[in-house]
């Protein structure tokens, strides 16, 4: 299988030298990175930059939800920082999506992508929120109204990559979390799916936090998940 660069490690970490100490035994060449709520919240757009300077790209996972003005406004301000990808929560409905889409500037936009359903919510949760169909009907819903609004692609299981690659366009990306490499400990996550085989239901981007960033040499063990893909034949 080939690696082209589908790995993104997620930078959950809560202190910025942390975060900067683990990036510089990283190669930006072989990886993206994702920056969330935490650490954006404590460190902003400095940081960012701080990660670019080290040559990363960025996937900034702050998950806008709010009017379409807002949202459009939201989206514009990340596309200045220079990001590679950006996301919004889908159920802010198609108006908020097609505004965050027209936000973007035509060339050198990031890449704009779309939640469903969180995996915190399971059946019984949608229907206290009033949505009776199961999680995985909502999640194609979903991702069928982002990939309608023109946005690039959304964040999924590995499970679901399968029925929502059939559903959607071929370049229409698909953003997958919850992998973990053959061997490794699950840690908190309840489904999870080696990335080989995550790559081969169709998931575009893998997003791997802990088995990196908590291992004791991560760029060798960055090195090793790449050579499990490189392997899969
Ligand atoms: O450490 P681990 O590989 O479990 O980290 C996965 C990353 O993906 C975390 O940043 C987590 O917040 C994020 N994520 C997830 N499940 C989702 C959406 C995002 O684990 N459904």
């Amino acid at each position: 299988m080939k690696y082209n660069k589908q790995l993104i490690v997620a930078l959950d970490f809560s202190d910025e030298k942390a975060c900067l100490d683990f990036l510089d035994q990283l190669n930006p060449d072989l990886c993206r990175v994702k920056i969330g709520k935490e650490l954006f919240t404590h460190y902003g757009p400095a940081l960012v930059s701080s990660v670019q300077s080290r040559g990363f790209e960025i996937f900034l996972d702050l998950k806008f939800h709010d009017i379409p003005n807002t949202v459009a406004a939201a989206v514009r301000a990340a596309a200045d920082l220079g990001i590679w990808m950006v996301n919004v929560h889908a159920s802010g409905g198609r108006a908020m999506l097609e505004a965050a889409s027209d936000a973007l500037p035509d060339s050198q936009a990031p890449l704009l992508i779309a939640v469903t359903v969180l995996t915190s919510l399971g059946e019984q949760e949608l229907k206290e929120l009033g949505i009776a169909d199961k999680p995985e009907d909502q999640v194609i819903r979903l991702a069928s109204l982002t990939a309608d609004c023109g946005l690039d692609g959304v964040v999924c299981s590995a499970r679901e990559a399968p029925l929502l690659r059939q559903a959607l366009p071929a370049d229409f990306k698909l953003v997958t979390p919850g992998i973990r490499p053959a061997g490794d400990k699950a840690d908190d996550q309840k489904r999870i799916v080696t990335p080989t085989d995550a790559l081969a239901r169709g998931s575009d981007y893998l997003v791997i936090g802990r088995p990196i960033t908590r291992a004791d040499n991560p760029g060798a063990k960055l090195a090793s998940i790449i050579e499990e893909i490189q392997a899969a034949s």
